[in-house]
């Protein structure tokens, strides 16, 4: 019998990026693309948001992929099939806005590739001309590119690296994309890292081009109560976790929101190192 919160399957999709089916039938009943789960993987864990990467409401089973970054995603990381998470909340934040725009560009960089799948699924089917851009350092970071191609009209890959596809950040593939194409684009879609969003969000305001992005700043109770994921959008003060997490990114402070993502890093170095020492032999360091 599977249990509430058991883990059905893991895939390590590249070394930093591990994805689970978790078994959590409540939320892939209710859970529409760009909500997120606030999850703890142990009683005394840290709770943190991971956006719900796909769902099926059939088999009851919710996504989650993960990027291994400091102490609480490492510890997820190392859970297998058959073991529990210890909580999951959710859905959380509102769902992404889908309907009948036209030529949508949909950009997913490193794990924020994982997001834009449930997202470009449900465009797909509101019959949107889709162009689904993904970016990451090199080939092997890539993930869900199977996926991604299949709902997609068009498809194309960045590496810093060049190893696979254009050489260079999505950002400067989408300006060229913009300067020679001349379909007209009615909206672009940006998850990843917050200067990756900023980037691309400095390029589409000179061309007019509604954007949204999804923002992901420090969480803790996911219900608009302590204030943590304040974010300042159009001049307003915005909660992320029950106002988004998406915004148009042509009205959101990116500075503040980037200068509020490093204010723990001590804090995060500290925990990660002692997690690393306690867990030398699981983690092969
Ligand atoms: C709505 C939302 C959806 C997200 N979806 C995903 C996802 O699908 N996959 C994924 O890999 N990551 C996702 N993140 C980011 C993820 O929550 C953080 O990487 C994670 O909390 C880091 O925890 P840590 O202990 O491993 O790292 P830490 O060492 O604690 O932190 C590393 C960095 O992660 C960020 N961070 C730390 N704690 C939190 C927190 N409680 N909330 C948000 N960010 C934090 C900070 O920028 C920090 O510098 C999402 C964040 C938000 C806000
Ligand atoms: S996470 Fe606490 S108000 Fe949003």
């Amino acid at each position: 019998m599977v249990l509430e919160n058991q883990i059905i399957n893991k895939y390590n999709l590249t070394k930093e990026i591990v994805s689970f089916e978790v078994f959590s039938p409540t939320i892939a009943n209710k859970a529409k693309a760009g909500q997120f789960v606030i999850v703890r993987a142990s009683s005394n864990g840290e709770r943190i948001p991971l956006t719900i990467a796909d769902f099926n409401s059939t088999r009851g089973y919710i996504n989650l992929t993960i990027l291994k970054r400091g102490k609480s995603t490492n510890q997820l990381g190392l859970m297998e099939p058959g073991q529990l998470l210890n909580d999951i909340v959710g859905p959380l934040g509102k769902p992404s806005e889908i309907e009948k725009f036209g030529n949508v560009v949909v950009i997913g960089g490193g794990v924020g590739i994982a997001p834009i799948l449930p997202i470009i699924k449900s465009l797909h089917y509101e019959d949107n001309y889709i162009i689904s851009v993904l970016g990451a350092k090199s080939a092997e970071g890539l993930i869900f590119t199977k996926e991604i191609k299949q709902y997609s009209n068009e498809f194309h890959i960045c590496t810093d690296d060049g190893s696979l596809g254009f050489k260079g950040f999505v950002s400067e593939f989408l300006l060229n994309y913009l300067k020679k194409d001349n379909k007209k684009i009615n909206r672009v879609i940006a998850i990843g890292p917050a200067l990756m969003m900023k980037a691309v969000c400095s390029i589409t305001k000179n061309f007019n081009i509604k954007t949204i992005v999804s923002l992901n700043p420090i969480m803790v109770d996911g219900t608009g109560m302590c204030g943590s994921c304040r974010v300042e959008v159009a001049n307003q003060t915005k909660f992320a976790c029950v106002d988004g997490p998406e915004f148009d990114g042509h009205q959101v402070d990116f500075d503040l929101l980037i200068s509020r993502l490093n204010i723990y890093c001590n804090e995060e170095d500290i925990a990660l190192k002692k997690f690393m020492e306690n867990h030398k032999c699981k983690m092969n360091i």
